[in-house]
């Protein structure tokens, strides 16, 4: 599978793993070993995390399931994400569902996610939601020492709008530093990023997108949805046409994007990973792309 280039020293799979749900699939650190080693072999080598996922358990859970196979680590890229406190959060006293960018808090998740995924540096750290309190300048701080002390090799953003990109952006450009990605949610079900010029703005600065919820969570399988209902009326058609499957359409039409856009699967099941990987190699027509595309707006474009 191709590569993405990140920055100078981190490179992403096209398609990347996420783990939200890992502690949902109650696996043992065999079981989620052995699905780390297929994924691998398949060349999808990006891992998506955040410390929150499973209620701060998910890290941990693929910690232990890495630790099985260490010669792993230099084949993957590990990503996760900082800035959210949840009321289970087990580390903080104040309990309350929050946002908290302060430098402080930035290093101490670091420092916790590293433990937890029993790892020695983060390819990439996301800051994961925007924050009505967040200081720019405390960010670039926490960045600042994280770089600086080899925990962190890139450092990106997620669900950030134009402006809040914008404000941490120039803030971080001073120091030299910059964000890299921005893991918006992104799919044939979910059009805001691309409607609202997120995706164009993040384009033009050269920052790579990850879309999370590339087949929307599952609800597009759920034909009593009525807009999935529409949108998998013209999706099947495209399946049996290319020989692949819906999920595959869906990669496609994702991967028609020119700010190539990276997603982020959640399946734990192998073969919707290789219906996905299948995807890649279709290209469909613009004709097609809009089809897709009007299905889910519901009217037709101007
Ligand atoms: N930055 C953020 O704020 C944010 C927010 C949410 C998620 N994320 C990231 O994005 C990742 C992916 O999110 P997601 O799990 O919502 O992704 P998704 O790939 O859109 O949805 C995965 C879900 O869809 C189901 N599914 C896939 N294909 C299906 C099919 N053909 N029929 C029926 N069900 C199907 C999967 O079930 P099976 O497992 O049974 O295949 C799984 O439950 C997360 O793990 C996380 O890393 C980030």
């Amino acid at each position: 599978m191709d590569k993405m280039k990140i920055n100078q020293y981190v490179s992403f799979s096209n398609i990347i793993q996420g783990f939200w749900r890992a502690k949902d699939w109650q696996w043992t650190p065999q079981q989620l070993n052995r699905y780390l080693n297929e994924l691998v072999e398949r060349g999808i080598t990006t891992m998506d995390h955040a410390d929150i996922y499973g209620s701060y358990s998910c890290e941990g859970i693929f910690g232990e399931a890495l630790k099985l196979s260490p010669q792993l680590r230099d084949q993957i890229e590990i990503v996760t994400k900082c800035g959210i406190i949840l009321p289970s959060n087990p580390f903080h006293e104040s309990s309350g569902h929050r946002y908290d960018h302060s430098k402080e808090h930035i290093i101490q998740s670091v420092d916790r996610s590293l433990q937890n995924l029993q790892v020695e540096q983060l390819d990439s750290l996301l800051i994961h939601r925007p924050s009505p309190l967040m200081d720019p300048n405390e960010v670039t701080e926490a960045i600042k020492a994280l770089v600086k002390q080899g925990k962190v090799k890139s450092f990106g953003v997620s669900n950030f709008n134009k402006s809040e990109y914008d404000l941490l952006s120039k803030c971080l450009v001073c120091d030299k530093l910059h964000i890299t990605l921005n893991q918006l949610e992104v799919s044939p079900y979910t059009l805001d990023a691309i409607e609202n010029g997120t995706i164009n703005h993040m384009y033009k600065d050269d920052v790579k997108i990850m879309s999370w919820s590339p087949m929307a969570g599952g609800k597009l399988f759920n034909l009593e949805d009525e807009k999935s209902a529409r949108i998998m009326a013209v999706l099947s058609p495209l399946a049996q046409k290319y020989n692949v499957t819906s999920n595959g359409i869906i990669i496609a039409w994702l991967n028609k994007h020119p700010a190539s856009l990276m997603p982020v699967l959640g399946t734990h099941k192998i073969e919707r990973i290789d219906e996905a990987i299948n995807g890649l190699k279709v290209s469909l027509t613009d004709q097609e792309w809009f089809d897709i595309y009007t299905a889910s707006l519901g009217h037709d474009i101007p």
